[in-house]
């Protein structure tokens, strides 16, 4: 049987959680400490993906390619892939046609994650043989994602893209399975008002031919984390899954529940209220950190509550009067009370930042 392909979409624009995406990659910003993309990655290997191709853009495209490596981390391997512009999901597909040739694959979006894994979804496909299998989730607004209609034997019918008024509430998740059908699909349409080469209207291609397009309605959680309250959620729902382990020193302080403090990381006179994770190196004096908080590694908070938020490496947060919370800080940012009259605000802050205050 010819072998089943991995492809991972790490390209993109990330408009949506700028400024984060100015400087690094979406698809590489942790959850629980660990890049999103390490999620989807980690997925394949586990369904027995050997071969996995990712589509990088030129501005990110390096840093995907130093944090992955040649994917022997992983136990798999790893060709990168670059796309010239974020032309569409149809696009990428495309563009990985030269390295997916005449096999099956299963496209992971590189900023999803997906609860229960793609084993079922790979067993699924290799019994049914169909020409192209979608996962669908119900969600409360369809109106915002890709929605499916289905005939009573759960083959797919129709998809539409973000529709006004939705017939289903079945969203279109980001992983999906095709056999090399696909590429003729992509190559037939034409690209959507937006401008991008749409995987839904390639789907909807398939339909339309009469191939057979199956779907999958998955148990678990599904998150894209291509906006910050899905990054958090994200975030959240990976913590409620980690157990306790201490290696870092804990010096007059307390760890509530389920939290991981990593080697080197050292607290003194503080609290850590579960789940959480404290990542090496960091150092906590005089804090608070509550629950479904991932603090990066190198990270300082002194003086301070921190809550249900994500710090990227070498940040630091000190002498804050007010808790802290549902944040994302990127790498190396500083959130500091200073202690220079006149008091007053001082901010040095990039291009599309947002700051909320007391
Ligand atoms: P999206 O999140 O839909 O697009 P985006 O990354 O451009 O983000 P935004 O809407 O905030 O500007 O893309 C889903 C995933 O697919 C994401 O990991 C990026 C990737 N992608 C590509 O690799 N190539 C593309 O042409 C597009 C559109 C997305």
């Amino acid at each position: 049987m010819e072998q089943l392909k991995g492809l991972i979409l790490s390209g993109g624009k990330g408009t949506r959680l700028r400024p984060i995406t100015y400087t690094s990659a979406k698809q590489l910003v942790p959850v629980a400490n660990k890049p999103v993309l390490f999620y989807g990655i980690e997925a394949m290997a586990k369904a027995g993906i050997r071969q996995i191709g990712i589509i990088i853009a030129p501005e990110t495209g390096d840093e995907i390619r130093e944090t992955a490596g040649d994917g022997s981390q992983f136990g798999v391997e790893i060709t990168y892939i670059p796309q010239s512009a974020p032309l569409g999901l149809a696009h990428a597909v495309l563009t990985a046609e030269p390295f997916l040739g005449t096999d099956p694959f299963v496209m992971y979006l590189g900023d999803n994650l997906l609860q229960g894994g793609i084993e079922d979804l790979v067993d699924n496909f290799r019994s049914n043989k169909p020409e192209a299998l979608i996962l669908l989730t119900q969600v409360p607004d369809p109106q915002n994602y890709g929605v499916a209609e289905l005939a009573a034997d759960g083959s797919v019918t129709r998809l539409v893209e973000k529709p006004a008024e939705p017939a289903t509430d079945l969203a279109l998740v980001g992983v999906y399975m095709f056999t090399p059908r696909i590429h003729e699909a992509a190559k037939s349409i034409q690209p959507s008002p937006r401008g991008e080469l749409e995987i839904t209207d390639a789907i909807q291609w398939l339909v339309d031919v009469g191939a057979p397009v199956e779907s999958h309605v998955v148990r678990g959680w599904w998150k894209d984390t291509g906006r910050l309250a899905d990054m958090l959620e994200a975030n959240r729902l990976i913590l409620e899954t980690v157990e306790q382990k201490v290696d870092g020193q804990l010096i007059d302080s307390q760890i509530e529940g389920r939290v991981i403090v990593e080697p080197g990381a050292v607290l003194e006179r503080s609290t850590v209220r579960g789940p959480a994770i404290i990542g090496a190196g960091a150092r906590l004096v005089d804090a608070y950190v509550g629950p479904y908080t991932a603090v990066g590694r190198h990270c300082t908070i002194d003086s301070s509550e921190v809550e249900h938020s994500i710090l990227l490496e070498n940040s630091e947060v000190r002498g804050l009067d007010g808790r802290m919370e549902s944040s994302l800080l990127g790498r190396d940012v500083k959130i500091v009370r200073g202690q220079s009259q006149p008091r007053a605000y001082r901010f040095m802050v990039g291009d599309s930042s947002e700051i909320g205050i007391l």
